[in-house]
């Protein structure tokens, strides 16, 4: 289907269709869809439909900033951070400076940075994105192979963030089965199967070391976080951050607190309860609804103690061992 074409009244797709033409594609069953093997990344296949379209039409600018996480890895909060940070200007945080009230206190992170991919592009034009001024901060879960050409040949700057897997399929796990009716997947089942690679935008090890080999190569150009340091340290993270996105604090920023109001405007306590992010029902995807609140659930480090066996820590730790070896990547 070509960008933007409109499909008959009677059959608006959900997204969550068949697609015929990726049915060579290998394919695993098992999470809540069928899956289907993209050059080396798992997809459901309306994704595979929006990559193909984000790739021939979505038109990068040099000056574009994309934060690009795996799934569950802390998007919601790096959203927030690098919009807060990012706009600060004209909407100053913390007390004094005027703007009037925050737009972190009113509206979803996840709305306030666009994902390029989201939603699904044959549902939703990509015009939204063209419509933007610039400097755009947008998002992506893409691995960085599948990203627009275009995006590195104009030296566009990608924010990186990682988290320790065995956090990742815990909370990916939480998370499917709050936002998908009859999902029906056991832990051990959903564990098996991110242990195989099997995940949305997976394996997981790929996600990390694409991004990862261009930082290494390409420092200035990929800052490279993970989610576990930034909760140990978030307020030297997020000097980092802003020092990247070519804003960084004053000293008069400093001396009054600003990075710290950021952090507690940003931090999961703040936005969690905020009406706007606890209730309601929004459709981000196209044509599958979820609820505001399902993009925080503890926002923890090592919540994966409580959920897995020593067995199955031992196991997901020595795969990615494996597949990181050599690259100077650990967890
Ligand atoms: P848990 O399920 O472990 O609690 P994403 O935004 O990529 O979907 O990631 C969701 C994970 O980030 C969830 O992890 C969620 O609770 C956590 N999270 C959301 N907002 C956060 C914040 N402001 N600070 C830290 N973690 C946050």
């Amino acid at each position: 289907m070509a960008q933007g074409q409109q499909p008959d009244a009677e059959s608006i797709p959900t997204g969550e269709e068949e697609d015929d033409s990726l049915v060579p594609l290998p394919t695993r069953e098992g999470w809540w869809t069928t899956f289907v093997l993209y050059q080396g990344c798992w997809l459901t296949c309306p994704a595979v439909t929006s990559v193909l379209l984000v790739r021939d039409h979505f038109a990068p600018r040099h000056d574009d900033v994309l934060l690009a996480t795996y799934p569950k890895c802390g998007t919601t909060w790096l959203k927030a951070l690098a919009f807060a940070v990012a706009n600060r200007s004209h909407h100053p945080v913390g007390g004094g400076g005027g703007g009037g009230v925050h737009p972190l206190l009113t509206s979803h992170p996840q709305d306030l940075v666009p994902f390029i991919e989201l939603p699904f592009r044959h549902l939703h034009p990509l015009t939204a994105l063209d419509a933007l001024p610039s400097r755009r901060l947008l998002s992506t879960h893409l691995p960085h192979h599948l990203l627009p050409p275009r995006v590195d040949e104009l030296g566009c700057r990608i924010v990186y963030l990682c988290r320790e897997p065995k956090d990742v399929v815990i909370s990916t796990w939480h998370y499917m089965n709050k936002v998908t009716d009859d999902f029906s997947l056991e832990l051990d089942e959903a564990f098996d199967l991110f242990v195989d690679g099997v995940s949305i935008y997976g394996p997981i090890w790929n996600h990390c070391l694409g991004y990862w080999n261009k930082h290494v190569a390409d420092p200035d150009t990929v800052l490279f976080l993970k989610y576990d340091d930034m909760m140990a340290d978030p307020i030297k993270h997020v000097k980092k951050l802003a020092e990247f996105l070519r804003v960084p604090f004053t000293d008069e920023e400093v001396g009054a607190s600003v990075v710290e109001e950021v952090v507690r405007l940003c931090s999961f306590e703040k936005l969690s309860r905020l009406p706007v992010n606890s209730s309601g029902v929004a459709d981000r995807t196209g044509g599958r609804p979820m609820e505001n609140s399902s993009y925080f659930r503890k926002g923890k480090v090592g919540d994966w103690k409580n959920y897995l066996t020593e067995e199955m820590a031992k196991k997901l730790d020595a795969i990615i061992e494996e597949k990181l070896k050599g690259s100077g990547l650990t967890f």
